[in-house]
């Protein structure tokens, strides 16, 4: 009797390839780093974060330093924590960061997100973090990775291991860790009432079963990934929170597909980008905020004009949207600041697509590896 099958192809559990099953597990991966840092009512990071309340309230800035995907979580990050705990919040690469002479102090709180926690830049930047007298709490996927060790406080992510090179489930890990972090500092420093923290804490646990709403939408998002795979452009516009999303989404189609694309604060359309759009040009537009949602809807009307052809991404519900764009992606409504781990999924789905449509490698992309060590 023979088997037909080998390690790789059991070690991808079913899918075709590694980036697709981790888009899959991101559901279980968001339930294990929300885990027992949740109670009832409270959220708990005494196990990791060392300060005290006296010390969180004493802490006058945060600095995000990360690369890549990990850096797109501290953009998010920097809305988090500022909207939740009114700390003041900076997000840096961290290549960048150690050689532009940042103001550190021993109130600084220095975030370093990193899946492998060996990332040479990132390691440099806390090194030097440290150095300048900054307390350093790292986010890591790999427990007693060289970022974890020499790092005061660490939040793991229990995302598990990722084996493709465009990172997807680490990155929506990260952001539980991030939303933790802001509710805690806000719970510690009271700025949020008991039902305020227990709605969050609702909220939080309710997002794996909203990922896997989204999922569901994985043949409409194939379908336009199969649209723009003949492209060499195109663009992300968003607003807030959603360009942060754009900015990860963009990389994610970038570094699969290598089709050149951009992601912009849409309000800056006007500003240059514009004179970019021309007939046929795929564009996708996130409206997830409702805040700005009129805005982005004339930000659209702009682009359509000029003859793109737009994806939009909204909220169950904003039925508004179809009238504008040429194609709606509806995803589940979750609240404003939690919903980039909803808008994400389709992104990296479109990244997944549009990169086999033309051919290339899901899991290894050219000229890229999962771990820089280098600087
Ligand atoms: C490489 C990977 C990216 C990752 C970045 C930072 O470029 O290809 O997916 O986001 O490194 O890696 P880290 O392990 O520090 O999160």
């Amino acid at each position: 009797m023979t088997v037909d099958w080998d390690i790789t192809t059991a070690e991808k559990g079913g899918y075709d390839h590694f980036m697709m099953k981790e888009i899959y597990e991101q559901p279980k991966a968001i339930r294990d780093t929300l885990g027992s840092r949740i109670k009832e009512e409270t959220v708990d990071l005494t196990n990791e974060i060392g300060l005290n309340k006296e010390e969180i309230n004493e802490i006058e800035r945060i600095h995000f330093v990360a690369c890549g995907t990990a850096y797109h979580a501290g953009l998010v990050g920097k809305y988090v924590i500022e909207d939740l705990a009114r700390i003041p919040v900076e997000c840096d690469v961290a290549s960048e960061y150690r050689y532009r002479n940042p103001i550190i102090t021993a109130k600084t709180l220095v975030i370093v997100v990193s899946q492998s926690g060996e990332t040479a830049d990132t390691l440099a930047a806390l090194r030097e973090a440290k150095r300048q007298g900054a307390r350093v709490l790292a986010i890591t996927n790999v427990v007693g990775s060289s970022v974890a060790r020499e790092a005061d406080d660490v939040m793991i992510t229990w995302a598990g291991p990722e084996i493709a090179v465009a990172s997807t489930k680490a990155y929506t890990s990260q952001l539980i860790a991030i939303y933790l972090l802001g509710a805690y500092f806000a719970q510690e420093k009271e700025l949020k009432t008991a039902a305020e923290i227990t709605t969050i804490i609702s909220e939080l646990k309710q997002l794996p079963e909203k990922v896997e709403e989204v999922l569901q939408q994985e043949e409409t998002v194939k379908a336009f990934a199969t649209s723009i795979a003949k492209h060499n452009n195109l663009f992300f516009l968003g607003r807030g929170l959603d360009n942060a999303v754009g900015l990860e989404g963009s990389l994610k189609l970038k570094e699969l597909s290598y089709i050149h694309s951009e992601a912009y604060a849409a309000g800056e359309l006007k500003h240059g980008t514009l004179a970019l759009i021309e007939e046929g040009i795929p564009v996708i537009a996130l409206a997830t905020q409702p805040a700005i949602y009129d805005k982005m809807v004339s930000n659209v009307e702009e682009v359509k004009a000029r003859g793109a052809h737009v994806l939009g991404l909204t909220t169950v519900g904003n039925n508004e949207l179809e009238k504008t764009v040429d194609e709606v992606i509806y995803i589940p409504a979750v609240s404003d600041l939690l919903s980039p781990v909803i808008t994400v999924i389709p992104l990296q789905l479109l990244a997944y697509y549009a990169c086999l449509a033309r051919g290339y490698d899901v899991d290894k992309p050219r000229n890229l590896a999962k771990s820089v060590t280098v600087e």
